[in-house]
């Protein structure tokens, strides 16, 4: 790893004696007021200095990247930072999970806890979340013009059968001010949600998703928003397959690999609690899943690596098994906000040292090699 982040370096430690939802909850409510604030966005980024480099720019799906790290999902469910983010340097940032209405208070604490040693998160969080339409209001606010999608999940208390009408509802409400939605099937503490990866719950979602999207852009006189499918890791292969030849043939822009594991066996410890793990642990399943992707589907269907991804080495890894862009969410936890500078600073080192001189060439490089 690179030199930490100084000012991380000092906060981390403090951060780290608190239990960890109260340091999220407090880093949140920081964040959101900082979101406000023209004078700290500028400060912020002359702190982290935002890599500009037009090798790192690129063009996923339609939308322009000027590099290709986003933050992933679950960090800021609620869009209460967005500007923030932007001004740290990330080139896209994914809020949600959403459910629809006024959202949902998540399970019971605790949910949420650090495996220091291995850098790694165990979350049941349960998508806690204030609810599709206030997400809406804070993604009209932004003033940042990078990409921001919207992460669309399915209420607890809505039996599977109905899950569709939550995708739909929740993907009503944020249409307009999002630039690319997300169907997540693949968090594990919503009892029952990951079967919906199965083709015969699968396809009639994403269907309705893509005919909603398509109503809605024409009634708008707009170009049609991109959809993306984001699969858990601990699919079998053929389920990966089957699910990403769906997204194909359903008309899915793209498909995020992957979210969080239940195979707790990845670290020596028992966690206290059950739930999704990420962070490094994660890192090898994440990455030979997007192998598999890329090989199976690249050419057809783009990918976004996530999973375990803690500095520029893993990004570059990531992107030339496949994936045209990549997201970070447990290395900004264990690093801090200087990572993002300093994986894109490490990617467009490695472009250059490997002869690339656009980011595009370089995704699916490795294919094939292993
Ligand atoms: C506390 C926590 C909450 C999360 N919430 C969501 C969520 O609401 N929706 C989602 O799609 N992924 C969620 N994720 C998964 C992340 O987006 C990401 O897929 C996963 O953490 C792997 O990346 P990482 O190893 O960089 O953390 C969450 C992860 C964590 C640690």
């Amino acid at each position: 790893m690179g030199p930490m982040d100084p000012l991380y370096a000092l906060a981390r430690p403090w951060l780290f004696r608190m239990d960890a939802e109260d340091a999220h909850r407090t880093i949140l409510r920081w964040a959101g007021r900082a979101s406000k604030s023209r004078a700290i966005l500028a400060a912020t980024r002359a702190y982290y200095r935002p890599a500009r480099d037009p090798i790192l720019e690129c063009n996923v799906f339609g939308l322009r990247f000027a590099n290709p790290l986003g933050l992933a999902a679950g960090l800021d469910k609620d869009g209460e930072a967005i500007d923030l983010w932007a001004a740290m340097g990330f080139g896209f940032v994914e809020l949600g999970t959403v459910t629809p209405g006024d959202g949902q208070p998540g399970n019971e604490p605790p949910r949420l806890v650090r495996l220091i040693e291995q850098e790694a998160i165990v979350n049941r969080m349960g998508f806690n979340n204030r609810g599709a339409e206030h997400l809406a209001r804070q993604l009209a606010r932004r003033r940042t013009a990078i990409p921001c999608g919207a992460n669309l999940g399915k209420a607890k208390v809505t039996p599977l059968e109905r899950a569709a009408d939550d995708y739909e509802r929740t993907l009503r409400a944020v249409w307009a001010v999002s630039d690319y939605l997300v169907i997540n099937v693949s968090s594990p503490n919503t009892p029952g949600l990951r079967d919906l990866q199965a083709v015969e719950a699968l396809a009639p979602l994403l269907t309705r998703a893509r005919r909603v999207e398509r109503e809605l852009a024409a009634l708008a006189g707009r170009p049609r928003r991109p959809i993306l499918l984001k699969i858990a890791p601990d699919l079998a292969d053929p389920d990966v397959d089957a699910a990403a030849e769906l997204a194909i043939e359903t008309q899915m822009d793209g498909i995020i690999a992957t979210n969080t594991t239940l195979r707790h066996e990845l670290v020596p410890v028992k966690p206290v609690i059950a739930g999704g793990l990420s962070g490094r642990p994660l890192g090898p399943r994440a990455l030979a899943l997007v192998q598999h992707l890329y090989r199976r589907v690249g050419k057809r269907l783009p990918i976004v690596g996530v999973g375990g991804i803690m500095s520029a080495e893993d990004a570059y890894a990531r992107i030339r098994a496949g994936a045209s862009l990549v997201q970070i969410y447990s290395g900004l936890v264990y690093h801090g906000p200087g990572l993002i500078r300093s994986i894109l600073q490490g990617l467009a080192l490695r472009l250059r040292r490997d002869g690339f001189t656009r980011i595009s060439e370089a995704v699916g490089s490795d294919g094939g090699s292993h």
